[in-house]
């Protein structure tokens, strides 16, 4: 199969088809989630918790994301590589932005992910003028959790939800191509993706964006501890690990995940 791009992934959007994303961090889950049609795979800043045993993402460097993704890179032939741009690799300024999201475009990445909506418009203006496909990532922005007040849901009031809608539209305008949207109602992401041309992946956002992504650590229940609503543990229906990814990408595009039970109001 030849490499997903963008223009595949738009493809994806515009014939309703939803389009898988799982989180990888080394050659091996790599190959197994590219081979199972898995879409785009994340490098995710997740790496700090899952690899690395931090309670958050804020340890991680940028050469970390780079070691992780030039791994990923080597074992996914076929699927459209994100990588996060960690905590404090990005956020000073466009320029300091754009030299970290090189690096990890040398790496083997196709688009990069950074987390905030009006702080951030400059930025991903910058990158994307250069040539640099950006998704953005609102909502739950786990770099900001200790401003967030902890791991909790997002836009649910009434100036947060108006917030959300505007600041989507903004980073769509500045040249995000896609956007994660973390623990966000259902009924907002479905606001959002029903305006959007950038392609929309939620993670706790119910059923209606373009596509959906999991940490890949999570949905296979490698990761021990309690797990968010958002997570359903594939590993525990499937008796491989291929299995469980196969299980993913068919409820997945069926619409069959998310359910109820893993979205917010
Ligand atoms: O770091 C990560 O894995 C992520 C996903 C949760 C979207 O950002």
């Amino acid at each position: 199969m030849p490499r997903q791009t963008l223009t595949t992934l738009r493809r994806l959007k515009e014939a309703g088809e939803k389009i898988c994303m799982l989180t990888a961090y080394d050659a091996s889950f790599a190959r197994v989630v590219d081979d199972a049609g898995v879409e785009c795979i994340l490098i995710g800043d997740s790496l700090g918790n899952v690899i690395q045993g931090h309670d958050s993402t804020l340890p991680v460097t940028l050469d970390h994301a780079v070691y992780h993704t030039e791994c990923v890179v080597r074992g996914a032939p076929q699927s459209f590589i994100v990588a996060d741009l960690p905590f404090g690799s990005y956020q000073v300024s466009p320029e300091q932005a754009y030299a970290s999201a090189a690096r990890l475009m040398a790496a083997g990445a196709h688009m990069v992910k950074l987390e905030g909506g009006m702080p951030m418009l400059k930025t991903v203006r910058f990158l994307s003028q250069r040539g640099i496909p950006v998704c953005g990532h609102l909502g739950l922005t786990p770099q900001s959790v200790h401003a967030l007040g902890g791991f909790r849901v997002q836009g649910q009031q009434p100036d947060a939800r108006a917030l959300m809608l505007e600041e989507a539209k903004r980073l769509e305008q500045a040249g995000a191509d896609m956007i994660v949207f973390e623990m966000i109602p259902a009924s907002l992401a479905a606001e959002i993706t029903a305006a959007a041309d950038a392609i929309t992946i939620g993670i706790g956002a119910g059923p209606d964006c373009h596509g959906q992504v999991l940490v890949l650590y999570d949905m296979l229940d490698v990761f021990p501890g309690r797990k968010a609503r958002f997570v359903r543990n594939f590993m525990a229906e499937g008796g491989s690990i291929r299995d469980a990814i196969d299980r993913y990408v068919r409820d997945v595009k069926a619409g069959k995940f998310p359910a109820p039970e893993h979205s917010f109001r």
